[in-house]
């Protein structure tokens, strides 16, 4: 059993004490810690201290080649050499999050546009043919928290086809290393009815499984 399991929190929600996905979260972690997994926990709260954008100098920066970086270029990238070192310590991701108009909040997203980058997180040869990308980090395993105020989501749901977060983070996630993923989904909140409360249940009564399930994936690798 791999004990010392390092863990990376990504919270995204702009709102902290009323926050559900921020509410999945300490769920999360009361479970990993009875689970008994030791190891370093990075938070980085994007929804608080949301990264800088994509700049063209950061884009200018990014495709110079190492040796060749000034001081400017290693100032623009520092962010994104911090968030990048953090992601690749880490075994775990977790990523908590609102559905904000059917897709990231603009922070999460900030944040993966930050941590994909060539030659850190993804190499780019036209050697590959059509598929000239591939990820240079492995073995990571998502779960994704998140909370909507609608519901239907899921796949088969009756907003699937709205669903722009899940899939987004699912495609991206190729390119943090992630070979496994979990979802844990609070829906309804908006209702504030029954159906939320039966949501918000079942969503806590997920993670421990989540977290047991998470931890056996380490002995079978
Ligand atoms: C700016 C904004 C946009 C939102 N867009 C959606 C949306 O597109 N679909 C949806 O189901 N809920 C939407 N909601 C509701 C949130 O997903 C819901 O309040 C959720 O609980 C927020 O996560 P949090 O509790 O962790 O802050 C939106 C909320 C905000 C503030």
């Amino acid at each position: 059993m791999k004990n010392q399991t390092n863990l990376l929190v990504i919270n995204g929600s702009a709102r902290s004490s009323r926050s559900l996905s921020r509410m999945l979260t300490q769920r999360f972690l009361d479970s990993w810690h009875s689970a008994g997994l030791t190891g370093e926990i990075t938070q980085r709260d994007v929804g608080k201290n949301p990264p800088p954008f994509i700049s063209e100098e950061w884009i200018a920066s990014a495709f110079t080649p190492e040796a060749e970086r000034s001081e400017q270029d290693h100032r623009v990238l520092e962010y994104s050499d911090q968030a990048i070192a953090e992601l690749s310590q880490a075994d775990v991701i977790v990523i908590a999050t609102p559905m904000y108009n059917y897709g990231l909040p603009a922070a999460v997203k900030a944040w993966f546009d930050q941590v994909i980058r060539v030659g850190k997180t993804f190499s780019f040869d036209l050697a590959r043919g059509d598929t000239p990308l591939e990820p240079i980090l492995s073995g990571k395993r998502l779960v994704t928290l998140s909370a909507s105020g609608e519901f239907g989501f899921d796949p088969g749901g009756v907003r699937a086809s709205m669903n722009h977060l899940h899939p987004h983070i699912q495609t991206m996630s190729k390119y943090l290393g992630v070979s496994q993923s979990w979802n844990v989904s609070i829906e309804y909140q908006e209702f504030g009815d029954e159906r939320f409360e039966k949501s918000k249940h079942e969503a806590i009564e997920k993670i421990e499984p989540v977290v047991r399930e998470l931890t056996r994936s380490f002995v079978q690798a």
